[in-house]
């Protein structure tokens, strides 16, 4: 037994150490290469956000976008080259925007330091400060992220669920990045905010209204969505939440409660019995959702860095540097 203990306790370090190999990230990881980086993106995303508020939307997307496939990485923020597909093209990331805002963000960075600071760890800390500006919590986040040299567009659709997936898949794929189901129940309340286009809703209204929709918000939503086969390229969409549709509070659990969500896996939480005590406790408690909230928005954050030479610092996040 004894034995068995000094073994484990001469592993440990080796272990450790195996595991710090991955993930280099740190706080404040720009101090002394670029002291006022994480001033800098917060400046921007502010300017960017009394312009365009949903912007501070779009970066909380991205985020998951980006992480929930591989890594966080920017693999996201690549533009289709050499035959490659782009991430932001594919099918799952429909309704992305936003994405030159940005280069804006990148470019204020590289004016300041060239070539220093990740476009993976401007993704994180612009969902980081965009949810201050919704009125969410300040989560504090890491950096040191190195940007991929690919995009990775085939795995897209295997790694980031779809609107109709069953919430057993939602909380495996979760659970693979280290999340639990209090945590995932959390993340989904980030469809407090933002829109839902009419291709992701109407097969709930049509022919026949999906039973587990509120009758008077179907009716409602018909307005919105008054085709059952909408133009995939029009702009016509719902928002997230009618209440408080820019603000990343519980009013979404307590619109799932009332079955007024607006996709199945939103509507899923509350019939299925192991998110639904979550979703009940956060829809009564604002604080604890935002605690919640931060705890999983910062794993995901964390998944799978790439370390040093695995990875390089992009010029423009559009483009992998050229050799
Ligand atoms: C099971 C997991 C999830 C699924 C299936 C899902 C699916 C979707 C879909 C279908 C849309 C609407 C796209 C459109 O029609 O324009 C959407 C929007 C959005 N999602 Fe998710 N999502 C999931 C999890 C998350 C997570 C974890 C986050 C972030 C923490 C997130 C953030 C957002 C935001 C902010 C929007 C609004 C975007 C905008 O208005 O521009 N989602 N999601
Ligand atoms: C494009 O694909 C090739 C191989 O198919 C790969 O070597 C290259 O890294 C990819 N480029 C990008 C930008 O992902
Ligand atoms: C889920 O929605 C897609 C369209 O987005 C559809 O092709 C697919 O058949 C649906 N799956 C289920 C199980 O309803």
């Amino acid at each position: 037994m004894s034995t068995l203990k000094s073994f484990f306790f001469l592993l440990l370090p080796l272990l450790l150490q195996f595991h710090s190999g991955k993930s280099d990230l740190q706080l404040n990881y720009y101090s002394e290469s670029c002291p006022r980086a994480e001033d800098i993106n917060k400046e921007q995303v502010t300017k960017l956000y009394h312009k365009h508020g949903n912007t501070a939307v779009s970066w909380i997307r991205n985020l998951f976008h980006d992480c929930v496939v591989k890594s966080c990485d920017a693999s996201l923020l690549l533009d289709a080259a050499n035959g490659n597909e782009s991430e932001k093209a594919s099918s799952r990331s429909f309704g992305m925007r936003n994405f030159k805002y940005i280069n804006t963000i990148k470019e204020a960075l590289e004016n300041e330091c060239p070539m220093t600071v990740s476009c993976a760890d401007i993704v994180a800390l612009s969902a980081r400060d965009g949810a201050v500006m919704l009125g969410g919590p300040y989560i504090q986040m890491k950096t040191g992220r190195k940007d991929s040299k690919e995009t990775y567009a085939s795995e897209v659709e295997n790694s980031i669920p779809n609107h109709n997936d069953t919430m057993s898949l939602v909380l495996s794929t979760f659970q693979s990045i280290g999340i639990d189901t209090e945590g995932t129940v959390a993340l989904l309340g980030a469809h407090s905010v933002g829109r839902v286009h009419c291709t992701n809703i109407v097969h709930r209204l049509y022919p026949t209204v999906d039973p587990t929709l509120d009758p008077d918000y179907a009716e409602y939503l018909k307005g919105r969505c008054p085709s059952p086969y909408p133009d995939p390229k029009a702009v016509e969409y719902a928002r997230n939440d009618r209440e408080t549709p820019m603000v990343l509070d519980n009013m979404y659990y307590k619109n799932i409660l009332n079955h007024k969500g607006l996709l199945i896996v939103d509507q899923e939480l509350v019939s299925d019995p192991r998110t639904y005590p979550f979703v009940e406790k956060m829809a009564a408690d604002n604080g604890y959702f935002h605690e919640q909230f931060s705890r999983a928005l910062m794993i995901m954050s964390e998944n799978n860095p790439l370390s040093g030479d695995e990875g390089e610092i992009r010029r423009d996040c559009r483009f992998v540097n050229s050799k």
